[in-house]
């Protein structure tokens, strides 16, 4: 399928009298632009989606979603992206693991210290993003953020590994590091009261809730009729809406 017309991008069309255009056009950057127009997205069979099959409320499909990504062999699908946005509105993402998800609201922890957790604890509303692309499939959700409680923070990260609880006890997280050997020296004592003492507290991490008041199913088609359903929150249920693609 390599060659589908449906998954080739158009080509660039520079403009070639800008320094900008000047300096892209050394070779290195025309080998870049051939790769990037060469990869090709869903070379695969992509499953279907019927809409009219979709459940009253995101959760249960969120769920199956997940459990079908993981079984499609998509590498690491609880991963996803996290987005927040700091004091004065400008947006910033990264990548966090999901905890759990149910009707409270989808989980994730971190160091209430770090960039997010500052951003959360100024403006606590986020968006999530999971990207399945073995079954061509995107998840959004958004909605207002809540932090747990530090027993039920400190009760999610021990039920996880040594390696998490290590990672945890490091902390500074997102602050300047002067050295890899430094980061070094805290991971290796952070291991070592890891193992010692696996319920060591650890203050400033903390479990989040993301409450959604929007959650987005995208499934890709080889011919771009995407198939995107989108729940919104409206009184005390969901509505449920088909978007264009
Ligand atoms: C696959 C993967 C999973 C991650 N999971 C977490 C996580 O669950 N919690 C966390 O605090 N950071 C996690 N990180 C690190 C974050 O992406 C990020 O670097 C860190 O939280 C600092 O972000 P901040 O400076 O925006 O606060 C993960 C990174 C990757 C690549």
């Amino acid at each position: 399928m390599t060659d589908h017309p449906a998954h080739r991008d158009t080509p660039d069309t520079a403009p070639t009298d800008t320094p900008a255009a000047h300096h892209s056009d050394d070779a290195e950057a025309r080998a870049f632009r051939e790769l990037l127009r060469g990869l090709r997205v869903w070379d695969t069979e992509l499953p279907s989606f019927d809409p009219e099959t979709a459940p009253a409320e995101p959760l249960p499909l969120f769920r199956q979603w997940l459990r079908e990504a993981a079984e499609a062999g998509v590498p690491e699908p609880h991963t996803m992206t996290l987005a927040t946005a700091d004091a004065a509105g400008d947006p910033n993402l990264r990548t966090l693991m999901l905890h759990d998800a149910d009707e409270r609201g989808w989980h994730f922890a971190s160091h209430r210290g770090s960039r997010k957790g500052r951003e959360l604890d100024a403006r606590p509303r986020a968006a999530l993003g999971f990207y399945w692309a073995a079954v061509g499939r995107q998840v959004r959700v958004r909605g207002p953020v809540t932090a747990a409680g530090p027993e039920e923070s400190a009760a999610d990260l021990h039920r996880r590994s040594t390696g998490a609880l290590a990672a945890a006890l490091v902390g500074r997280q997102s602050e300047v590091l002067g050295s890899v050997g430094e980061l070094a020296r805290a991971s290796d004592a952070a291991w070592e009261r890891a193992r010692r003492e696996p319920e060591a507290p650890v203050p400033s991490w903390t479990l989040y809730v993301l409450h959604p008041e929007e959650v987005e199913f995208f499934q890709g088609d080889a011919q771009r009729r995407h198939v995107r359903v989108n729940y919104r929150r409206e009184g005390g249920g969901w509505v449920r809406e088909l978007l264009w693609p």
